[in-house]
């Protein structure tokens, strides 16, 4: 186990730089198999969840390594269908790789994700959508077997936007011969890098960021593009790191400065953390963000897909306001069970009470220390937050699921004079 000490109460000072979105960087490079060929896909945050997903590709045959920031690809050997291994169960993102193999392979054996710590996380969307292209699926225990022989485009109606689902439909689709549209797509910026990926490989597809994606497919993703010249292609900064980094100096009374954050992501989190007493200024190529005195309570706010409150934030925002002048409410509508984080946060004296989905966060004075434990990985990132705004030493176990998706977070926390180790 690993477990971070921290002695909180220190104000923090300095620039922090943010690292390459783990949301993008995921998806694209599952879509590396759609063509075999050479990639280097830069910018690419050095997270766990990015080495998995390079052990995934070496495990299908590919070659992939990761060297200062860049992951280096190349997908021409690759010679299994079945991403039913162990390294599946452990990456849920896996199930990304289920479109473009059936793109590439026409064939594709994966291990039913299952739930996991924010909830059931079903795949039906993914499914039924493939289904509507043509796939044929049989589901055998804890594998779903997929054949894509007679596949037909046509339009697909999701029933909600999900990110994931969005992204399988639109790189299966792109071996499927004719017009695809994805109507109610989901509109993040992740899947809109995810289409420029691809269009600077070569696709055609269109509408991301909007709810209705166009995807004009080929029949043979390997055969049909110019798949002997490399892409060279870089991620879009993190938005949810960014927006950590926002909810840090709104939590600890700290002065800020965020370098290469995609500001065009962040104007719902700049507003919301204004609104609650936050001076933020959104120079040039930095955001400067200074907190002097306790935080406002901010009413209610709900999760909703983007361009909403992003879920991946709603637990540093609940750490923000433990401390805060008065009573909020947030809703939590995109996963069921997203507040492992409060009786956590409770443990350092927060007053949090929650009924379904609504946490109802009353301010108190101040946070004490404790010996808290991660959950998940927003949630991990939620209690290091507290524990750098309590007074004392505190005992953050299991931060694992934070090596999951915040780039060396302890060492930039450090660099901002925070008092912060891992044992
Ligand atoms: C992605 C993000 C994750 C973020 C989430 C919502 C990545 C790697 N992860 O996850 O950080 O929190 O979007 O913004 O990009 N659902 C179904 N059936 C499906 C698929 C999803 O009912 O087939 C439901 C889920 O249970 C959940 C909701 O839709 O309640 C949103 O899930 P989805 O948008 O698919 O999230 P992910 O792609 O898993």
């Amino acid at each position: 186990m690993k477990t971070y000490i921290i002695n909180g109460g220190n104000k923090l000072e300095g620039i922090v730089e943010i690292s390459g979105s783990k949301n993008s960087a995921l998806p694209i490079l599952a879509s590396t198999i759609l063509c075999g060929r050479d990639y280097i896909i830069k910018n690419v945050p050095d997270i766990d969840d990015v080495k998995m997903m390079l052990e995934i590709l070496i495990l299908l045959g590919c070659s992939a390594y990761y060297e200062d920031g860049s992951c280096y690809i190349n997908t021409k050997n690759l010679n299994t269908y079945d991403i039913s291994d162990k390294l599946s169960k452990k990456l849920r993102s896996s199930i990304i790789f289920l479109g473009p193999m059936l793109a590439r392979s026409k064939k594709a054996k994966i291990t039913f994700p299952g739930g996991c710590d924010i909830g059931s996380r079903p795949i039906d969307l993914h499914l039924n959508g493939l289904k509507e292209l043509g796939v044929d699926i049989i589901e055998d225990g804890d594998f779903i077997l997929c054949s894509s022989i007679n596949t037909n485009s046509c339009d697909i109606n999701l029933r909600y936007p999900s990110v994931g689902a969005t992204e399988n439909l639109m790189l299966f689709a792109l071996s499927v011969e004719g017009k695809t549209r994805i109507l109610n797509a989901a509109k993040e910026p992740e899947i809109v890098d995810l289409q420029n990926f691809l269009v600077k490989c070569g696709y055609s597809i269109e509408g991301a960021g909007t709810d209705t994606i166009t995807v004009f497919g080929l029949k043979n993703t390997n055969k049909n593009i110019q798949c002997d010249e490399s892409v060279e292609y870089n991620i879009i900064s993190d938005r949810i790191e960014a927006s950590t980094f926002i909810a840090l100096a709104a939590s600890t009374n700290s002065r800020i400065c965020i370098k290469n954050a995609d500001k065009r992501n962040l104007t719902g989190i700049i507003k919301l953390y204004r609104e609650a007493g936050c001076l933020i200024d959104d120079l040039e190529n930095y955001i400067y963000i200074v907190k002097k005195d306790r935080i406002k309570s901010i009413g209610r706010i709900s999760s909703s897909p983007y361009p909403g409150f992003p879920t991946d934030m709603q637990a540093q925002l609940m750490s923000s306001l433990c401390c805060s002048d008065g009573v909020s409410y947030i809703e939590e509508n995109v996963f069921e069970n997203r507040f492992k984080h409060v009786n956590e946060l409770n443990k350092m004296g927060a007053n949090i009470v929650t009924l379904d989905n609504i946490a109802v966060i009353t301010g108190v004075k101040k946070l004490h220390a404790a010996d808290v434990n991660v959950r998940d990985l927003r949630g991990g990132a939620a209690l290091v937050l507290a524990a750098l705004s309590a007074e004392g030493t505190s005992v953050v176990n299991n931060v694992e699921h934070i090596h999951r998706g915040y780039e060396n977070f302890a060492s930039k926390l450090l660099n901002l004079g925070a008092d912060i180790r891992e044992i």
